[in-house]
């Protein structure tokens, strides 16, 4: 049987509540299409740990992350105690650099038994995927603050698009687009107001773009786009995007097939020099924390896509994900529901009714 070891990072607030219910139900999976996972529980989050330890992480978490095949994540944040960006920049956002996982991969679909809040819009009608750059791009920590605490304070805040960064993820978005039918990709830029970095990328789509004769190119303004999320999502088929529009157009695209809480990610070292990381989309969730109301099918979708990077190209995997996919489908189509779906279902309700159907499918 093959093995995978996985560290679960819960982290803070409904991280913790998605965790175990995303495991339950990839535990269901392995047992039912034959493979082992090695799982190790790391405390490394805002709360507990930083409190403790002034730092989201130990020194040597890379070290101790040795021999690992993937993480699998909830969500860290904890702006009460911790800046947002003193949790996320000593962790989440650590391990997407160190990891090199260049590709945020977040696929969009409306399921049936979903309202969609967008009138008339049918399953199939959304169905998507949003390639984020994930290492570069605007979230940086160059530049700084002049004059600091007079009127002539002045801040700045550098960008960073390598030419490596940019091709690459590019190529994944060419080469998925690729591999679909429909073979049509929406290129996210700004060159109209962001003068030096957007046209030099849309440059780059192009250039890039030409390797690809059967993959329909269209490049759009991120206003415009972020508007055809809404008025016209049958336009799109892979979307790629710098790294705040990728964030951005990542959290609009799920609420318009409901709710984010559907919402997943694989955040990919696609040559596997590194693990690769499974989160949902969303965050920790302070307002709802601490009532089992979180939807956790985004925890378990990434679960899915998980399983099918580990093992791609033999089979059980696949067939894992599949599973997964199609327990999800049923539930959403039948219930139970929790609440940010119209229901009244807790998490654990959810997780148990996806994992039974894991193990009976
Ligand atoms: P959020 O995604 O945590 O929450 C936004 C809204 O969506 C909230 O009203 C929340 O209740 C709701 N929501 C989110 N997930 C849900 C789910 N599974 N089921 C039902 N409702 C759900 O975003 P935020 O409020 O901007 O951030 C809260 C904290 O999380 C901050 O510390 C932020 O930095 C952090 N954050 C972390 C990650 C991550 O670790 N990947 C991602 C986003 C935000
Ligand atoms: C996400 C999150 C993170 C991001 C934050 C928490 C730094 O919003 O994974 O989408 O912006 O990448
Ligand atoms: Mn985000």
């Amino acid at each position: 049987t093959p093995t995978f070891r996985i560290a679960l990072i819960a982290g803070d607030g409904i991280g913790k509540e998605v965790m175990p219910e995303g495991l339950r139900v990839v535990q269901a999976a392995a047992e039912r299409f034959g493979f082992e996972l090695d799982c190790r529980t790391i405390d490394w989050a805002s709360c507990d740990y930083h409190a403790q330890h002034g730092q989201m992480m130990p020194d040597d978490w890379k070290e101790q992350l040795q021999g690992v095949d993937a993480l699998y994540f909830g969500a860290v944040g904890w702006p009460a105690t911790v800046p947002d960006h003193v949790s996320l920049w000593g962790s989440l956002l650590k391990f997407r650099r160190e990891f090199d996982q260049y590709i945020n991969l977040r696929p969009v679909r409306l399921f049936e038994g979903v309202p969609c809040p967008l009138a008339g819009r049918r399953p199939g009608d959304i169905d998507y995927v949003v390639v984020r750059e994930n290492t570069e791009g605007e979230y940086t920590s160059l530049g700084g603050v002049m004059y600091e605490g007079t009127e002539r304070e002045i801040v700045i805040q550098e960008s960073v698009f390598s030419r490596h960064g940019t091709d690459r993820v590019l190529r994944y978005a060419c080469e998925l687009a690729n591999s679909r039918a429909r073979k049509h990709l929406t290129v996210a830029t700004k060159s109209n107001g962001i003068a030096i970095s957007m046209p030099w990328w849309d440059g780059r789509a192009d250039a890039i773009g030409r390797d690809y004769p059967e993959v329909t190119v269209d490049k759009q303004h991120i206003d415009i786009l972020s508007a055809r999320f809404v008025l016209q999502p049958t336009r799109f088929d892979v979307v790629v995007a710098s790294n705040l529009f990728g964030d951005i157009l990542s959290d609009l695209g799920p609420a318009t097939t409901g709710t984010i809480g559907l919402a997943p990610s694989a955040n990919l070292n696609p040559e596997r020099r590194f693990p690769s990381l499974f989160e949902p989309v969303h965050g920790s969730a302070p307002d709802i924390y601490g009532q089992n109301i979180a939807n956790p099918i985004a925890m378990i979708w990434s679960g899915a896509l998980m399983l099918d990077f580990l093992t791609q190209g033999q089979g059980a995997g696949r067939a894992a994900h599949d599973a997964i996919l199609g327990a999800i489908e049923a539930v959403l189509r039948d219930g139970p529901r929790t609440r940010d779906l119209g229901g009244t279902a807790s998490t654990t309700e959810l997780g148990m009714a996806i994992a039974e159907r894991v193990a009976a499918a």
